[in-house]
């Protein structure tokens, strides 16, 4: 695609670029989950756990683990933004992360319903 690059030169892909993409995903800095239901995304296009034979071995184990702790936290605390201000995502190590400042307070214990 008109790029030289010499040998040995190490390329790595951005995730957080491709999955901001605004061809692909319009408004991407907007919390749409229900986005997932609406498109399906080829695997060049969604890459979280990257591709091809390097995958993420842990991806399954990630995400049951992910769907298990939002379900646990969600159904038994009411929980709210401790500050309402802009924030951008924090570098840790090679990951992407909410920032320090990202802090949540829990409003209300929920009844339990059984
Ligand atoms: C949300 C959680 C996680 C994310 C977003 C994630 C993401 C990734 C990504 C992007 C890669 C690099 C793939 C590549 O080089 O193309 C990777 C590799 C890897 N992940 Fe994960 N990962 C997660 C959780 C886990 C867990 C829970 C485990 C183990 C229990 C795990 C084990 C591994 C291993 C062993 C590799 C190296 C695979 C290889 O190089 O052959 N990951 N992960």
């Amino acid at each position: 695609m008109g790029h030289a690059f010499e040998a040995s030169t190490w390329l790595m892909i951005s995730i957080y670029s491709l999955h901001h993409r605004e061809d692909l995903y319009p408004n991407s800095k907007q919390f749409k989950p229900e986005k997932f239901l609406q498109k399906s995304y080829y695997p060049y296009e969604y890459i979280p756990f990257g591709g091809g034979n390097r995958r993420c071995l842990g991806s399954a184990l990630a995400l049951l683990e992910m769907k298990l702790v939002a379900a646990t936290v969600l159904s038994s605390f009411q929980l709210e933004l401790a500050r309402y201000t802009p924030m951008l995502p924090a570098r840790r190590g090679l990951t992407l992360a909410p920032p320090a400042s990202f802090k949540m307070v829990v409003k209300r214990k929920l009844a339990k319903v059984c």
